[in-house]
């Protein structure tokens, strides 16, 4: 049993895919004009028809096979898909001169799809044409000020037609109104993430076989969650761990914890002199991160050569990494570059991405139903290159065992306070300024350290977060006490734009 959510093109439909997921209704995406005999192995209990970049009037815009459209399954039609509709029934769509886009305010709503909904509606519109005039025995069930067919219904109740996206968060109450269809319709709300790891496992297996698996495994939550996957659903796999000597304290022993009781079958390389030797006198940061990247690469190949061969390369990587529009919803920006860039082009692999379709917040619902410790699932992200980026001017084995003691203090103390998961990010970066103070009678010439926290949605966008200044009194006291060769601790008021969350 599922919710079909047949695709015309939009940028949303994985976001309305994953929105029914939310709603916990089980959903497949199919291409718009998949036959009925495909939907039709999927026991729909639903049909969404998605929006896209179709006009009615295109002779090659996609339609939906018109068995979909014989009422015994229940279809709601968005944007696109709510013109096809009105279309196909005998209505009449116009093309609009200019696009409405943007917010707009229903000045009326009523009907099954805005059940128990009260108060003002604001719904967010992006669409070239419109419905003039709805099919016969149809009724038109919202309206905004510019558009007086927001939404429509037919008489039966088993078709209904929303001009604006539901799915988006520009239209906060659009949560409801899918539940109300998905209530209306009668769908089943028994997706678990329990079901949805089922799934993942299956899809792995299916796909995997009896070939082996390689995997870059970096600390973070969605290259360990993928790991336990792979443990999980039994398949022969390599997860590697690269310690290129720029990781944090206790980070290593951290991953390993994590996965090893699990069953994940990992392996830790120290690459350790290598990088730091590859990185000897290197002062600029794309230049720094340009060694790393090589560097990472060389390894990681030489144990795919000594450990392989291998039919496929697992990544983590997430449905916000692999779309490319820059326009739409929050996470859709976050930069491409963070994962291991050139790698699957240069080793030769067959991909393997089972969370290409899913969000941040749902791998952690599978790490947590995986038994990833929440030190893991839960953590700041952390940049591939490491505390590189965070010594600014070259790097050394000593400056990085100072940063990595200080850093260690400043995100302990963060999580003493249960100021951990308030911020996005925090991190310390080692100045290469040094300043003079004292410590009892004696003078001291000790380095500068600056501690950066955060709040952002994606990283894109980002506020300096105001920590009670208490906890930072706390903070500037403790750290030249642990660590003396820091002498001076400033806290970054910078916000991104204009400042980028790392130094360097
Ligand atoms: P910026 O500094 O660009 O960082 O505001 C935004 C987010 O990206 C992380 N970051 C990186 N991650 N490789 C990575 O894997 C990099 O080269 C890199 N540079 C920045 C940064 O930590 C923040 O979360």
């Amino acid at each position: 049993m599922a919710v079909v959510v047949l695709d015309f093109g939009s940028q949303y439909t994985r976001l309305i895919a994953r929105r029914l997921r939310e709603l916990r209704a089980y959903s497949v995406i199919l291409p718009g004009d998949a036959p009925w005999a495909e939907i039709e192995r999927q026991n729909p209990e639903a049909i969404v028809l998605s929006g896209g970049p179709s006009s009615v009037f295109d002779p090659g815009a996609l339609r939906p096979d018109p068995a979909v459209l014989t009422g015994r399954v229940p279809v709601l039609g968005i944007c696109y898909g709510m013109q096809y509709l009105a279309h196909f029934f005998g209505g009449v769509v116009e093309k609009r001169g200019r696009a409405e886009y943007g917010k707009a305010v229903l000045t009326r709503y009523q009907g099954p799809l805005f059940k128990g909904i009260g108060g003002e509606v604001q719904v967010w519109m992006s669409h070239a044409d419109a419905v003039v005039r709805t099919p016969p025995g149809w009724q038109v069930v919202a309206e905004t000020e510019e558009n007086p067919v927001a939404a429509i219904q037919d008489e039966a109740g088993r078709f209904f037609g929303v001009q604006f996206h539901p799915e988006v968060s520009h239209t906060p109450k659009g949560m409801e109104i899918l539940e109300n269809f998905l209530d209306h319709a009668g769908v089943r709300r028994d997706w678990t993430p329990a079901r949805m790891l089922d799934a993942a496992i299956e899809e792995v297996r299916a796909r995997v076989g009896r070939e082996r698996v390689l995997l870059a495994a970096s600390g973070g939550v969605d290259s360990s969650t993928l790991a336990l996957l792979l443990a999980k659903a039994g398949v022969d796999h390599l997860a590697v761990f690269v310690d290129h000597g720029l990781l944090r304290l206790g980070e290593r022993e951290e991953v390993e914890r994590a996965l090893l009781p699990l069953g994940v079958n990992l392996q830790v390389v120290d690459a350790s002199d290598r990088f730091l030797k590859a990185l000897k006198g290197v002062a600029d940061p794309e230049e720094k991160r340009r060694v790393i990247g090589h560097t990472f690469i060389e390894v990681f190949q030489e144990v795919a050569r000594e450990e392989g061969p291998f039919k496929f390369l697992a990544q983590g990587t997430l449905y916000p990494d692999v779309i490319e529009s820059a326009g739409g919803f929050g996470a859709a920006k976050i930069k491409s570059h963070h994962n291991v860039g050139g790698l699957p082009e240069e080793l030769g692999f067959e991909l393997l991405e089972p969370f290409r379709f899913l969000f941040k917040d749902e791998v952690r619902e599978l790490a947590l139903a995986l038994g990833l410790p929440d030190t893991i699932r839960m953590r700041h992200p952390f940049p591939g290159p490491g505390l590189a980026i965070r010594v600014l001017g070259p790097v050394d084995r000593e400056k990085l065992e100072i940063l990595r003691r200080a850093d260690d203090v400043f995100v302990n103390l963060l999580k003493e306070h249960g100021l951990y998961p308030q911020v996005w990010q925090a991190l310390a970066v080692l100045l290469p300024v040094r300043s003079v103070g004292v410590a009892g009678d004696e003078r001291r010439y000790g380095y500068t350290l600056a501690l950066r926290a955060v709040t952002s949605v994606d990283g894109m966008t980002a506020d300096w977060a105001r920590l009670p200044y208490d906890f930072l009194d706390e903070v500037a006291r403790t750290i030249p006490r642990r660590v003396p060769e820091i002498g001076r601790v400033v806290y970054d008021l910078t916000s991104k734009p204009p400042g980028t969350i790392e130094w360097e």
